[in-house]
């Protein structure tokens, strides 16, 4: 196929508005994948994207489809992008692989954060973005006013626009006609040295790393050297092939073309998202026409390429100590197929041998654990989320920074010392009857109010800068809850910023609790102290003995409260009485010992160590 012949496009979309239902359609209707073996929603292969309806990785698609117009056969490759925000520095790779995007809104909501969100960065990508109502079977869909509402915020020519329902197959035709006709193809060859940007890589267990690729310059084939420019690691190529969606090798991949390679890669940090790939060939005659002393790459990368820094670190420990060596085996696996993940062995009197794990944001820690746990198995307990902190000490030139991801490492405050903490700008998406509420909302938070704009007379958005730290408790779910259900936001890191912040530290029967400590604003310290030692009270299950549960800063108590001792008649409810209660009771109990650490004498619950991120 010449390249006048080929159009790469993504979809983009708010999480729930049919991005994967319309791609399972394309690849319907274009026969790519017959009707029978159709699994819903194919691209999203992980069992856990599926169960919980979201797209983590990204894959890509081929589909061949005659056109209406000119009756001739085009090939159209789709690159699906993740819908999460923890996940924009993939969904920006995979759209500066394409040179179009569907924009798909659903006709019942309207634009959301992420409707937002993904626009930008298609338009950072200089896109053509063709926008699609979707849902337009629901009763409550209101095409027009939908269609005003992308006009007047995103400014986009609607006059094309596609009505249509991914799920009753309405207006499918007219959107891949639509591709043809507005997806721009990708530039003919320069003729210059190969490079192909990395959009996504996967680990595969007898061939190694898969990597997904758009090619911009030149061609790759079979038995080529390759280098990876930014990991500077060099392989010879196995195999290069498209995705039908399954992997079928071809010959050559050209310009403008997707597809994929293997080349006994065994560490995805050597294939990098967003790193570019070169011929080593090429890469070492132009390496010999520059000068001996130059820093300069032979070959210029393809722009854009960051490594993804975790923002969110937590403990995970084996409840069993005899999980340890699985555990450290499981994160080793998830970390082939997942560059963005770090892991150190971490170790604490309370909580055993663990790991220090960092991640690029809550929902990616989410599913990191739950996979851990259900893929191999693990008993664990995870202590909060916290961001990394810098502290700065001294002046000029025997100024230090330190960086700190744990909270009880945190060293006590001195004077000249200063404790710098990571900054968001949150987007929200609200109706605007919520305003106030969602305003009150970033003030609890230390939020800074940039800027209110009413997209549409009933529709707006605000703009808050927050620490970081603020953002991963519940202020999602404080959000959904304060607009019933309504509001949707988008964050991105901006900055660190200096912060007035201290160590508050747990005492549980007069003992360090240092997996529960937590750095707080000096403010807030108070108010965060009280209600913690308050909600631990209630995690935490009654002894046979009075604990006493203390909030401190330094030496300082500033908060504390008893968890009363179990008493006798409570007990008595175990004995005498119904068999099948008591075994329930038995059972109950060895259920509740699964996830518990033994801290200052007393066991403490999973629930506990998440408790400082549930205050409200
Ligand atoms: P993420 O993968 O999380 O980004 O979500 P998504 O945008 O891919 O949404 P998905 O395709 O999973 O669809 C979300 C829900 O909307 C599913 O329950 C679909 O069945 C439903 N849905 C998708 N398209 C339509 C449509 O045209 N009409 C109706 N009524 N429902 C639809």
């Amino acid at each position: 196929f010449s390249s006048s012949r080929i159009r790469n496009f993504s979809i983009i979309a708010h999480i729930d508005h049919g991005k994967s239902t319309l791609a399972d359609r394309l690849l319907e209707s274009t026969a790519t994948v017959a009707s029978r073996d159709m699994t819903n929603q194919l691209l999203d292969n992980m069992d856990l994207e599926r169960e919980r309806g979201i797209t983590i990785k990204l894959q890509a698609a081929r589909v061949l489809y005659r056109s209406r117009e000119d009756n001739e056969m085009y090939v159209l490759n789709l690159i699906d992008t993740p819908g999460h925000v923890d996940f924009s520095y993939e969904v920006s790779r995979s759209l500066a692989a394409c040179e179009g995007a569907l924009l798909v809104v659903d006709a019942s909501q309207g634009i959301e954060a992420q409707t937002l969100a993904n626009v930008y960065l298609a338009l950072e990508n200089s896109l053509e973005i063709i926008p699609i109502l979707n849902k337009i079977d629901l009763p409550a869909a209101d095409p027009d006013r939908v269609t005003e509402e992308i006009k007047d915020t995103i400014g986009l020519d609607c006059s094309n626009i596609v009505r249509a329902s991914a799920k009753s197959g309405i207006g499918i035709d007219d959107i891949l006609e639509s591709i043809v006709k507005y997806v721009p193809p990708p530039k003919p060859d320069t003729g210059g040295p190969f490079r192909a940007l990395i959009f996504d890589s996967l680990y595969d267990p007898y061939r190694g790393v898969i990597v997904f690729m758009r090619v911009m310059d030149g061609a790759v084939k079979r038995g080529d050297p390759i280098r990876f420019l930014n990991s500077r690691a060099e392989h010879d190529v196995v195999e290069v092939g498209i995705m039908n969606p399954n992997q079928v090798p071809v010959d050559c991949l050209r310009a403008g073309e997707v597809g994929y390679l293997c080349a006994s890669i065994r560490d995805v940090l050597d294939a990098r998202v967003g790193d570019t790939i070169v011929l080593s060939s090429e890469y070492k005659a132009a390496a010999k026409l520059l000068d001996p002393d130059s820093k300069e790459e032979p070959i210029t990368p393809l722009p854009g390429y960051q490594v993804a820094v975790p923002m969110v670190f937590c403990g995970i420990f084996p409840v069993d100590a005899d999980q340890y060596e699985n555990l450290r085996d499981a994160l080793g696996k998830m970390r082939l197929n997942d560059a963005a993940i770090t892991y150190e062995p971490e170790t604490s009197g309370a909580m055993g041998f663990g790991f220090r794990c960092g991640f690029l944001g809550l929902l990616h820690m989410d599913v990191v654990r739950e996979r851990l746990e259900r893929e191999y198995d693990l008993d664990l307990i995870v202590t909060a989320p916290t961001v990394v902190y810098k502290v700065e000490k001294g002046e000029g030139e025997k100024k230090t920074v330190e960086i700190v991801d744990t909270p009880s490492k945190m060293p006590e405050i001195m004077r000249d010392m200063k404790v710098f903490e990571p900054y968001v700008k949150v987007e929200i998406l609200t109706p605007s009857e919520y305003n106030g509420q969602v305003i009150e909302l970033g003030q609890e938070r230390r939020g800074i109010l940039i800027d209110i704009k009413y997209l549409t007379p009933t529709r707006s958005t605000i703009v808050y800068e927050i620490p970081l730290a603020e953002v991963i408790t519940d202020f999602f779910d404080q959000l959904k809850s304060r607009t019933k259900g309504y509001a949707s936001m988008e964050y991105q890191l901006i900055e660190y910023r200096p912060g007035n912040l201290v160590r508050l530290d747990v005492k549980i029967n007069y003992e360090d609790a240092p997996p529960l400590a937590t750095i707080v604003h000096v403010d807030a310290a108070q108010t965060v102290g009280r209600r913690l030692v308050e909600s631990l009270k209630e995690l935490i299950p009654r002894q046979m003995f009075k604990v006493p549960i203390q909030a401190c800063i330094g030496v300082k108590v500033i908060a504390s409260a008893v968890i009363s001792p179990m008493m006798k008649d409570v007990l008595a409810k175990c004995y005498g009485g119904d068999i099948s209660r008591k075994k329930k009771l038995l059972k109950k109990q060895a259920k509740g010992k699964k996830r518990m650490k033994l801290m200052g004498k007393v066991n403490v619950p999973q629930e506990a160590f998440m408790a400082v991120i549930k205050l409200d």
